[in-house]
């Protein structure tokens, strides 16, 4: 069955877990779609895993829809959320409205993500006017990493609780359909789950969030730059991967492959007329 905004209503009122991963092309969300996914992200993360950058600042509109429609085209019933990059909303409110209707219409998204509290308001109202969802994003933001100082959990002092609880409640106010909460202590994750009427997803927030979203290559072992305390590595495909390049490296050198069963076959007297 489609998953849409009303699954997240759903799960959150019946005390169901929403399942999120990042994912940032086809082969990958039919995948986890197969296997049940509520939603996937396809997160501006695609700048660190997917592109290299060591933060997601460069990432354009142009790779998230990119990246965006691919995904689409490979999810059936997962919901999929586009986030929205540095700069596309934060602006104005008229670039957000219009990027978030070009993540719709070319990313082909049932949702956008944008990152920030009560200064991004005014975009989240705008964009849920013209009936785009809007997950929210609080906590870790990475979009402002430069102005954290660093990849830091947030929300640890009195003054940066309040704040993160006045936030959370201010964009669901503004028409937030989600809220994903990354990286802030797990009591505060539960208190503001407890407040809210929406969904918290949590990344680095502790079990009390209505739902759970992972970077897919953190979970599956792909991606050694930098892994974070929260990841849980639900399989080793980084060694996998490389043992099986070096396989094939391996099989190329000895002749093991293409052997006859990978090859076409023609007719022997074909062959002979043409000497
Ligand atoms: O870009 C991303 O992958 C995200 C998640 C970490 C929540 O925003």
């Amino acid at each position: 069955m489609k998953n849409t905004v009303l699954t997240f209503k759903q799960n959150k009122e019946q005390g169901k877990k929403i399942s999120m991963l990042t994912a940032y092309d086809y082969s990958t969300a039919k995948l986890m779609d197969e296997a049940g996914i509520n939603a996937i992200l396809v997160g501006d993360s695609l700048g660190n895993v997917m592109l290299g950058y060591e933060d997601t600042i460069s990432v354009t509109m142009e790779d998230m829809i990119h990246h965006g429609a691919a995904v689409a085209r490979g999810a059936k019933n997962a919901m999929v959320v586009i986030d929205m990059p540095f700069m596309s909303y934060q602006t104005s409110v008229y670039d957000a409205v219009v990027n978030a209707g070009r993540l719709m219409k070319e990313g082909r998204a049932g949702a956008v993500k944008l990152e920030g509290g009560k200064e991004v308001c005014a975009q989240i109202k705008a964009i849920t006017d013209c009936g785009i969802p809007v997950m929210a994003h609080l906590g870790l933001t990475p979009q402002s990493i430069n102005a954290f100082g660093g990849f830091k959990v947030q929300g640890k002092s009195i003054d940066a609780a309040r704040k993160l609880i006045e936030d959370a409640k201010a964009v669901e106010k503004a028409g937030a359909f989600a809220l994903v909460l990354e990286c802030v202590p797990s009591k505060i994750a539960e208190m503001i789950t407890k407040q809210l009427a929406i969904p918290t997803i949590g990344i680095g927030a502790g079990g009390g969030c209505d739902g759970q979203v992972l970077v897919y290559q953190d979970m599956l072992g792909m991606f050694s730059d930098f892994t974070p305390k929260f990841v849980k590595k639900y399989a080793d495909l980084g060694t996998i991967m490389k043992e099986a390049f070096q396989n094939y490296i391996k099989e190329l050198d000895s002749g093991a492959f293409p052997s006859e069963e990978h090859g076409y076959k023609i007719d022997n007297d074909i062959i002979e007329k043409l000497y």
